[in-house]
């Protein structure tokens, strides 16, 4: 397997890789990436990740100093995953000047859910994996489920650039008892470790009583958050939304997804689930 650090390294290999399927992540490895880089091998011969942690996603209160850079283990679990290239730029050469240049998703789509309570997240999100996109112009490139909101600004931006890349989703890996794999897990304590699953039970319960029908979907979302209150979460949102671009269902036949943000003492959760 090979390490490049820059853009002019990674490019100088790239007309020798042939087809491409790419996973980009911002490192701290867990079984749900590695899943990624073996979904990956059915649809290239050459799998390629990153591993870059992008400033430009993190608001001025979150994690970026703290999130975990662990470049060597990631690298010991990508070659074992069969990644043959592994782009891991410097900050200095993904960002040589401050970036002014940007790619603005639909209002719509970074508004709400995660994009309302992290202002210009989307943005950031969609910048880096633009320039990203451009340095390895691979001709597949897989996201994961867990991230559903980003999953549908990424495919959208794919779509509307006319960029000759297929996105693919990968579905969510979850601990046995449900919890889905996170970097972010590793900042709970045993005891939220413990509690943690109740958000996907709440998901589930969610899902269970709107095919039982018969009680309005707004009830349902007050009554999910409020179980987690009284568990001492504090939900920041649990809403039924079409899958398509995560509006509000308009009509029975949508197909619907659940998606839950939640706060366990310091650590943010997020979950979905297809409904
Ligand atoms: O999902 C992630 O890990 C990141 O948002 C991504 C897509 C690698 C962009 O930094």
């Amino acid at each position: 397997m090979q390490i490049h650090t820059s853009i002019a390294a990674f490019r100088s290999v790239r007309p020798s890789l042939g087809r491409v399927a790419f996973v980009p992540t911002m490192g701290n490895l867990h079984e749900g990436h590695i899943t990624l880089m073996k979904q990956a091998t059915e649809h290239a011969d050459t799998i390629v990740a990153s591993v870059f942690v992008n400033r430009l996603q993190f608001g001025p209160n979150e994690d970026f100093d703290h999130y975990p850079r662990t470049l060597e283990s990631d690298c010991e679990k990508l070659e074992r995953a069969g990644v043959a290239h592994v782009f891991a730029p410097r900050e200095a050469d993904m960002y040589p000047v401050a970036q002014t240049y940007h790619v603005d998703p639909a209002a719509e789509h970074i508004t709400t859910l995660e994009g309302e309570f992290r202002a210009g997240h989307f943005r950031g999100v969609a910048t880096v994996v633009m320039k990203l996109l451009n340095v390895v112009q691979p001709n597949v490139a897989l996201f994961g489920k867990k991230d559903y909101q980003q999953l549908m600004v990424l495919s959208n931006m794919v779509r509307q650039f006319a960029m000759p890349i297929e996105i693919l989703p990968g579905e969510t890996v979850r601990a046995a008892d449900g919890l889905a794999l996170s970097s972010r897990n590793g900042y709970l304590s045993a005891d939220e470790r413990a509690e943690a699953p109740q958000l996907y039970k709440a998901l589930t319960r969610l899902r269970d009583q709107l095919h039982a029908g018969a009680r309005p979907l707004a009830e349902l979302e007050r009554e999910a958050m409020d179980v987690l209150r009284a568990r001492n979460w504090e939900p920041d949102y649990i809403s039924v939304r079409r899958r398509e671009d995560l509006q509000p269902p308009a009509s029975p036949d949508d197909p619907l997804v659940v998606l839950a943000a939640a706060k366990l003492g310091r650590t943010r959760l997020i979950d979905n689930l297809e409904i």
